[in-house]
Parts: structure tokens; sequence; C-alpha cells
């Protein structure tokens, strides 16, 4: 049984997903403008107070994040000033795009078997298990990974619809030939989440690192070298949020990790299970704070 489109339809399909992409509600602007700060080496604490006070549902948010258990700090932070302090720039600029991307994330995806905030919780755990990677190894720029992280599977939000029509030809094909999900996806559709996700991150004009990290977060070998770390860290944050069965959907269980890479950065079964309970604990003190 051959159940994968031929040359002319999968083009056909990728023009139809694109324009899709192109279609769907870009970002809010607050995102890009926080983003542009993360790469920003002389980004200081008063550009992003200018730059969240002009969302006073956003500047809520930070505040009852800044109060939350998730960052338990023991007095109550009143101002945005004082948050902005407290917290640090690194942690605000991920609870900002955390805060913005929540909407998107939080949807119901049928052609993945994505429950209404299945997406929005696999994705915030591989945020917070990348997290907890970097603080293994001392990385420094965490904010970097936790924002990946969250970001990584975006392409789901466009996909999702075409691929009601196809999973079971998917999941047939992962069965038979014992091929990981994004490698089946490929083979029937000609693409993949990844590449649409990319395409996805282009529209919204992430910086390119974050592309990278939709693109090849399967692949991670395949990433560009300057954003390898990022895209490793990511696809065993990925895997692990597989492991703690969140927001598994109908191919969480059939995506092949590499091995090579989790020997790499030290990652066995038992810092695994290690970090799981963490992840589980951070998320549900995160969505407290933030739903
Ligand atoms: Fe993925
Ligand atoms: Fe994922």
């Amino acid at each position: 049984m051959n159940e994968s489109l031929n040359e002319e339809k999968s083009r056909l399909l990728w023009k139809k997903i694109l324009a899709e992409a192109e279609n769907m509600p870009t970002l809010p602007d607050i995102v890009n403008k926080v983003l542009e700060q993360i790469e920003n080496p002389n980004s200081n604490p008063d550009i992003f107070k200018e730059i969240i006070s002009q969302d006073p549902m956003l500047t809520a948010k930070v505040l009852k994040m800044s109060n939350s258990a998730y960052y338990g700090f023991s007095r109550e932070i009143v101002t945005l000033s004082e948050a902005i302090i407290i917290l640090g720039l690194d942690t605000l600029k991920s609870l900002v795009i955390a805060a913005s991307a929540f909407k998107s994330l939080n949807q119901q995806y049928d052609g993945y078997g994505l429950s209404k905030g299945d997406l929005w919780k696999h994705s915030l755990a591989t945020a917070v298990s990348a997290t907890l990677i970097t603080k293994i190894h001392n990385y420094q720029d965490t904010e970097k990974f936790f924002v990946a992280g969250l970001l990584h599977d975006i392409g789901k939000i466009v996909l999702s619809k075409t691929l009601e029509k196809y999973n079971k030809s998917i999941a047939t094909l992962v069965k038979m030939r014992e091929i990981s999900f994004d490698i089946a996806e490929r083979e029937v559709l000609g693409f993949n989440h990844c590449d649409v996700g990319a395409e996805l991150a282009r529209y919204w004009k992430l910086p390119e690192l974050f592309v990278d990290v939709s693109k090849h977060h399967h692949t991670p070998d395949e990433a560009f070298p300057e954003n390898g770390l990022y895209v490793k860290v990511i696809h065993i944050a990925d895997m692990i949020a597989y492991d703690a069965k969140l927001g598994l959907g109908v191919d969480g269980s059939f995506y092949k990790r590499d091995r090579k890479i989790f020997q790499e950065f030290k990652i066995d079964r038992k810092t695994t299970q290690e970090i799981i309970p963490k992840v589980r604990t951070s998320i549900r003190e995160f969505e407290k704070a933030l739903i």
C-alpha cells in the first residue's frame, strides 16, 4: 500500500500550506520586540519596561508570574520595575514570550491527536526541560533555550488540519518500516512539521536560531554549526517531554532519539528520571500563574 503523494500533489500541497502559514495570525508585535532585545547585547531594563508597559494584560501577567511559586520569591512584587530587577532580564524575556505564545499553542490540534492544551503542555515541558539541561552544564543564555523549546513545534499549528487526512498513512508507515514519525511525515507528504515550522518562523520574522530549531529538532546533525548547541539541547528536551507523557499526541511515541547526542550531554536514563518530576512541578506552577 503506497499512500504517499506524488511529486506534483506534494508540490501543490506545500504551496497551500505556505499560503496557510502566511495567513496565520502573527505573533503579537511585542514578542518580536522582545526577541529583538534578546539578540541585542546592549538591551537594558528600561527598554523592557517600556515595551511591556504598553500592554496592560502582559504587565498584569508578568506581575502575577513574578509572585508565583515558580519563581519562589519571599516578598510581594508590586511594580514592573521591581519585577524586572528581581526576575532579571533573562527570566523576564522568557516570561513575556511564554505569555504571548500561550494563545496559539493552547488550542486543539486534531491532526496530531492533541486535545486543547496538549501542545502548550508539550512545548512548555520542552522549554522547562531544556532550561534544566542548561543548568546541569552551566550554560549562560538560558532564555534562548527556553524560547526555542517553547516554539520548536509551531509547524504543527499549521500542518494539523492537513494531517487529519494523512495521519493514518503516516502511522502505518512508521510501524511498517520502523521509522521516525518526522521521516514518515515527509515521506507521505513530501515535507513535515519541521519544514513547515521553519517557514512559519520565517513569516513571523523570528531570529534564524529559532528557524533552525524548528527545522532540525528531530535531525540535530543537520543544523547550522552555530545553532548546534541549541538544536541538540532541544532535541533532548523534546524527548524528555515525551518521556514524561506531556502532550503525547499520535506522534509523540514515534520519534527516534539521537543516542550519541544524549551521551554527549551526559543525559542517561537516571538523569532523565530526575528531570521529569522537576518538569512536572515547574509546568504546574508556571500554568497556575499564567492561566
Ligand atoms: Fe517535533
Ligand atoms: Fe516536540
